[in-house]
């Protein structure tokens, strides 16, 4: 009988599906040297966004067919790695799509409203009205940058909200983002016009620190900013300089260069910044969808069927 090992938390119904074909043993937070001892008994590979699939784990791989990342990056996996050894990457490219732009609509609402200080402030017997008068979206210009599955989604409901929609894609053309709603600008563009900026890209090596400092001193200084995509595609220690000097109005970050996030000058700024720990794809639906999702796929590799590769 085939063998799967799951290294990151996933759903069971997940678990349930690898369970018909193969035995599923879950082993979460295994450091990297007991994953290279163990690897050689398994067909299949499940993970999330904590294990690192890394070269040395894939060359120790004798038998392993398949690495299914329960999510859409699979920037935790060496894939060219992978690849050499004819071993596939399957990932599940929209069961997040919904949870991950919502997340990020929320995170630009409650930028803009203050509400995870002002919630803790009422838990802490303050009734501090006055520090928290926050400015609508409605009638105001959100950049999304990356009109993919999320930002496409974003958009959407933004201009639901009555915002004014600039999108940045070189990939996506000027119809499909009219069918949006969006107008498609240049970067300095969208830099230069957004009252808030919503990052739905990849990190690739064009993305890395597009958000630095030289970008955020085109931005208004009222701008605020939403990353619910990839750490590394703002320079964090610009950006806090930034919000601290007011040079920008304040940003929301779900995802860090570094996760866990460690010493960050982020962390010491006040309302205008808010922090949470990869949420993004946290709700219970989407990990119900991602996980059965890429079980489904690995199941059909271990039944000798073709694969849909990441
Ligand atoms: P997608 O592939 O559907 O969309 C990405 C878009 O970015 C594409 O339209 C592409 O053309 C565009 N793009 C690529 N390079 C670009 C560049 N240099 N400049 C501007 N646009 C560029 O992907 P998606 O499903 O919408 O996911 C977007 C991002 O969100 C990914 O990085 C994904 O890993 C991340 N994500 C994060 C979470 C989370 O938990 N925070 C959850 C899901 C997805
Ligand atoms: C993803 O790429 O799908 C997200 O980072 C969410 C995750 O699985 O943690």
């Amino acid at each position: 009988m085939s063998k799967v090992l799951v290294c990151d938390p996933v759903d069971q119904a997940g678990i349930e599906i690898l369970s018909q074909v193969a035995q599923v043993d879950v082993n979460t937070g295994l450091p990297p040297a007991e994953l290279i001892r163990i690897i050689p008994e398994y067909d299949a590979m499940m993970i999330r966004s904590e294990t690192r699939v890394t070269k040395e784990i894939i060359e120790a791989a004798t038998q392993l067919k398949i690495i299914g990342r329960a999510g859409v990056g699979v920037d935790n996996v060496d894939v060219p790695a992978a690849t050499r050894k004819g071993i596939v990457v399957v990932n599940s490219p929209e069961g997040n799509t919904i949870a991950a732009a919502e997340h990020a609509l929320a995170m630009m609402l409650s930028l803009s409203r203050y509400i995870p200080e002002a919630n803790q402030s009422v838990k802490n017997s303050q009734w501090n009205r006055k520090e928290y008068i926050g400015a609508e979206v409605y009638k105001k210009t959100l950049g999304v940058v990356g009109l993919g599955k999320i930002g496409s989604h974003v958009a959407t409901v933004a201009k639901a909200l009555g915002m004014k929609i600039l999108a940045y894609d070189p990939f996506i053309s000027a119809e499909r983002a009219e069918q949006l709603g969006c107008k498609l600008v240049d970067l300095d563009w969208l830099f230069r016009e957004a009252d808030y900026i919503t990052l739905h890209i990849p990190k690739t090596p064009e993305t890395a620190n597009l958000i630095n400092a030289e970008a955020l001193a085109k931005m208004k200084p009222t701008v605020r900013i939403v990353n619910c995509a990839r750490g590394g595609i703002i320079d964090e220690d610009a950006l806090a300089e930034a919000v601290k000097a007011g040079k920008i109005g304040g940003a929301a970050l779900d995802v860090f260069a570094k996760e866990p996030l460690g010493e960050s000058n982020l962390r010491a700024l006040g309302k205008e910044v808010i922090l949470t720990p990869h949420l993004g794809a946290s709700t219970a639906e989407a990990q119900v969808n991602v996980a059965i999702d890429v079980a489904e796929q690995i199941r059909d590799v271990l039944l000798g069927l073709p694969a849909r590769s990441a």
